[in-house]
């Protein structure tokens, strides 16, 4: 496979310049400016085992494939606030106000564009910088022009977008989402059933632009929007960033299943108190939440294969909404497990975490993934970047990959793919032992 070089600027353009999207934006220029480090990004941080004899076999990812450089990304986005990102980094109350001032002149000078935005998807806002258009077609016109301009402006050779917009309400897949057709006609039509992100989607993909989707909302994960997406050979991956206590779920179910202990419950309540907690208040939107985060241990635990390990499991979510605690979110974990002769035991988690710190690095990696996998000609749904998500989108009829180790493992061996590296199959012992005698 050949992957083109990333010269050239890079255009991160965000729906959503809320927590999130801030965090990651002042992140990175801090990062540029040499104040801090840019902990949690695989990217940035992570290694990759190659089987080499000789030479780095242990190389940096971002030495490895060709990524773009952090000096080289430029960022805009939009939002239905007309807040800088300087006024809604402060707002969010993630970053120390210290470090937003050092970073000031650059986050003052972003501000949002005007967004696509409909209050029966996400009832709990209510702002006013908003596009108006006869149509939802001519509004995904609309911010096709608005991309053209700023990768004119901008003087950006490429572009990658990454939904950071709130968590819209749930809905579920229609006629009107089926095939490229029935979706252009229901644009045209203003379908109530075509979401805001959805049109940011369809604009993205129209113009060959990768778009990564870190909420749990539809959005890109309905077939009108996967043809669109090989029609135009572009990459697509959702949906919601996997954070906090999901992360927390991901490392620790693989292990139990592993050693053959049971599970028969596992409550998880939560409580945080930023925008995406208020969003969440309300039950519709929150219902999108429940079904992604709902998915993730029957795809790991499999209790189709061990019925008497977990075929009782029960399992319920909770998020409340507590604005004292802010962006900083607290849960809880209580895990009934069972183990030899079926004796009972608990595990209890409290992950006293930071939400955006966790999500900010993966918008990153999102964005120069999704930028290297146009680079390598690749399209359509990337499940080797399940890593990230909560609710990995996949090709219908296969399962969903949840267990982060194997996830991370298919994202290495896509890497190795790419670069034409021997891949490492995920047992290893061929590949141990030769590395311990060599
Ligand atoms: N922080 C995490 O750990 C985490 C994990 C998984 C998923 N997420 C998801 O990421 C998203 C962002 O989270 P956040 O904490 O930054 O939330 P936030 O509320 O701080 O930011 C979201 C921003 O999106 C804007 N917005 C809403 N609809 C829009 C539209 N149609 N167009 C443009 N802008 C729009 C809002 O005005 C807001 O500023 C949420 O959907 C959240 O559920 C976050």
């Amino acid at each position: 496979m050949e992957v083109k070089e990333a010269t050239g600027r890079l255009g991160v353009l965000i729906p959503g310049l809320g927590a999130v999207a801030t965090t990651l934006i002042a992140g990175v220029e801090a990062v540029k400016k040499g104040i801090a480090q840019p902990i949690g990004s695989l990217t940035q941080m992570g290694n990759i085992h190659l089987n080499r004899k000789k030479g780095n076999n242990y190389p940096k990812i971002k030495d490895f494939v060709p990524l773009a450089n952090l000096e080289d990304i430029v960022f805009g986005g939009w939002d239905v606030y007309e807040d800088n990102v300087y006024v809604a980094a402060s707002r969010a109350k993630v970053l120390e106000q210290h470090t937003l001032e050092t970073l000031r002149p650059q986050l003052e000078a972003l501000k949002p564009m005007k967004a696509v935005f409909d209050k029966s998807y996400i009832k709990n806002l209510d702002g006013t910088h908003v596009k108006e258009a006869a149509t939802k077609y001519a509004l995904a016109e609309a911010l096709m022009e608005d991309i053209a301009q700023f990768q004119e402006t901008r003087d950006c050779d490429r572009l990658v977008i990454v939904w950071c917009g709130s968590t819209e309400k749930y809905i579920e897949t229609g006629d009107v989402h089926e095939s490229l057709s029935a979706f252009e006609k229901g644009l045209k039509e203003n379908d109530p059933r075509i979401a805001p992100s959805m049109i940011y989607a369809y604009a993205a993909l129209k113009m060959g632009i990768p778009f990564l989707n870190g909420a749990p909302n539809l959005t890109v994960d309905i077939p009108a929007l996967t043809e669109l997406a090989k029609q135009t050979q572009t990459p697509i991956g959702g949906k919601d960033f996997k954070t906090g206590q999901t992360l927390m779920k991901t490392i620790l179910a693989p292990g139990l299943q592993a050693r053959a202990l049971g599970v028969k419950g596992w409550f998880s309540t939560n409580i945080l108190g930023n925008r995406d907690g208020y969003v969440l208040d309300e039950p519709d939107n929150f219902k999108t939440k429940e079904v992604s985060k709902l998915s993730v241990l029957e795809d790991i635990l499999r209790p189709d294969l061990s019925p008497e390990l977990y075929g009782e499991l029960y399992h319920k979510i909770r998020i409340n909404y507590y604005p004292p605690h802010g962006d900083n979110k607290e849960s809880w974990d209580n895990i009934d497990i069972f183990g030899w002769l079926g004796y009972s035991m608990q595990i209890k988690i409290n992950f006293l975490c930071r939400d955006s710190i966790l999500a900010a690095p993966l918008v990153l990696d999102l964005a120069l993934f999704g930028d290297l996998a146009k680079r390598a000609g690749l399209s359509g749904i990337q499940e080797w970047l399940s890593f990230y998500f909560k609710s990995p989108q996949h090709a219908p009829g296969f399962r969903p990959e949840h267990d982060i180790f194997k996830q991370l493992t298919i994202l290495q061996n896509a890497l190795r793919k790419l670069m034409g590296e021997e891949l490492v199959n995920p047992e290893g012992l061929t590949f141990a032992e030769e590395e311990i005698t060599a």
